[in-house]
C-alpha cells in the first residue's frame, strides 16, 4: 500500500489531480446537445431544465432542442405569454422555474442591454438564477473560472477530502465550495466543471461506486464512500386531500383556472372543501407527491352544484393545448378514457 502523503491529497498535489481527471474525461465525455453551444441563453434553459430531470429524459424526450426550437432567445422568450411557456415546460414540473426564466430574460433585456453578463456574481443577479446556475452558464457558456456544486460534485468532493460536515449544512457547503474553487483548473474550467460533474454521474455514484476505474482514486481520502455525501435530516412529508369534481356535459368538462402559488395559470379539476362531499359516496382515489406534499385526491364524478370563482365548461378537444399539470392531466385523461 502506497502511504498517505500530501501527494495524495487534491488540494495539496492539486495539478495531478485536475491533469487525472481533464484526461480520463478527454476520453469518456458525453455529447450532450448543451455542450455543443456556448450562447448563454441555452446553457441556462439546460441548467434550469437539469435542475429537475434526468438528463436521460431530457435527451430521450428532446425537451432541450424543442424549447430551443419554440424559444431560440431571450426576446422570443421576454414576449411569450404564460400560458405558452407554460406549456412549453409541461411535464417538466417545478413551473415557478419557467416564469424565473422568462423574468430572466426580460432582466437581461432590460438590465443589461440583451447580453447576459459573463460574470457569475452578476448572473446571480437574474431572477431564480442561484449560486450553481450562475456558475455554470458562466462557466460553460463564457469560459470563466467559476466553480459550481450541484449534487454529484458534491458527493466527489465530500469523498475526495472524506468530508463528514453535512453537505446541505452551512459549513458542509462552504467547505464544499471553497475545495471546489481550490480545485478548478482556471484554464479550461468549462470542462473541468463537465468532467468533475460527470466523474459523479458515471463513476462516483451514490450507490457501489466504480472506485477501481476512477481516475481520482490516488487523491481520493474516502474509506466508505456510501456513506458519503452525509446529509441532514429529511423534512418530513405533509399529507394533504383534496376533493375534486369530475363534472362533464356533452363535449366539455369543468374545470377551474387555479389561483395561489401552487396552481397559478394551470387548469385542474374543480375542488371544493371536504364538507362540502360529506353527503357523496366516497370517491375514487388518486395519490402524487408535489415537493413535499403528498397529495390524495378524492374524485366524484358528480356536479359539485354552482360555480366558483375561475371555473367554466372547456369543450375537451382543447385539453391538449391547454396548461395543465401532469397528476390533473393524468386523472383527466383516465376519466375521458383516453
Ligand atoms: N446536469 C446539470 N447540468 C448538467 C450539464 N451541464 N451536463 C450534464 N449534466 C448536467
Amino acid at each position: 500500500m502506497e502511504k498517505c502523503d500530501a501527494n495524495r491529497h487534491p488540494i495539496r498535489n492539486v495539478r495531478a489531480f485536475r491533469s487525472a481527471l481533464l484526461t480520463w474525461f478527454a476520453e469518456n465525455r458525453k455529447d450532450y446537445p448543451w455542450r455543443r453551444t456556448t450562447d448563454p441563453w441555452a446553457v441556462l434553459v439546460s441548467e434550469i431544465m437539469l435542475q429537475q430531470t434526468t438528463v436521460a429524459s431530457v435527451i430521450a424526450n428532446r425537451r432541450f432542442d424543442r424549447f430551443l426550437d419554440e424559444f431560440p432567445d431571450i426576446e422570443t422568450m421576454a414576449t411569450a405569454s404564460e400560458p405558452k411557456i407554460l406549456k412549453a415546460w409541461e411535464g417538466l414540473g417545478y413551473y415557478n422555474r419557467v416564469r424565473n426564466l422568462q423574468k430572466a430574460a426580460r432582466a437581461v433585456l432590460e438590465d443589461f442591454g440583451g447580453q447576459f453578463p459573463p460574470e457569475a456574481a452578476e448572473l446571480e443577479k437574474l431572477p431564480g438564477i442561484g449560486r450553481y446556475t450562475a456558475g455554470a452558464v458562466s462557466s460553460f457558456a463564457f469560459g470563466k473560472a467559476a466553480p459550481i456544486v450541484d449534487g454529484n460534485i458534491a458527493r466527489v468532493i465530500s469523498r475526495l477530502l472524506d468530508e463528514r460536515n453535512a453537505v446541505d449544512g452551512t459549513i458542509g457547503q462552504k467547505i464544499i465550495w471553497q475545495a471546489a474553487a481550490d480545485l478548478l483548473e482556471i484554464n479550461s474550467p468549462r470542462d473541468f466543471n463537465s468532467a468533475i460533474m460527470e466523474l459523479g454521474q458515471t463513476v462516483c455514484a451514490p450507490k457501489n461506486p466504480a472506485c477501481l476505474l476512477c481516475p481520482v482514486r490516488d487523491f481520493c481520502q474516502c474509506r466508505d464512500p456510501e456513506s458519503l455525501p452525509v446529509k441532514k435530516p429529511k423534512k418530513q412529508f405533509v399529507k394533504v386531500d383534496e376533493h375534486a369534481f369530475f363534472h362533464r356535459l356533452g363535449d366539455k368538462v369543468l374545470l377551474a383556472m387555479g389561483r395561489g402559488s401552487r396552481r397559478r395559470g394551470f387548469w385542474h379539476l374543480p375542488l371544493r372543501e371536504p364538507e362540502a362531499c360529506a353527503h357523496l359516496e366516497a370517491g375514487d382515489l388518486h395519490r402524487y407527491v408535489i415537493t413535499h406534499h403528498r397529495v390524495t385526491v378524492h374524485l366524484y364524478r358528480a356536479d359539485p352544484g354552482g360555480l366558483l370563482k375561475g371555473e367554466e365548461f372547456i369543450p375537451i378537444s382543447e385539453l391538449a393545448d391547454l396548461p395543465i399539470a401532469t397528476p390533473m392531466r393524468k386523472i383527466l385523461e383516465s376519466e375521458l378514457g383516453q
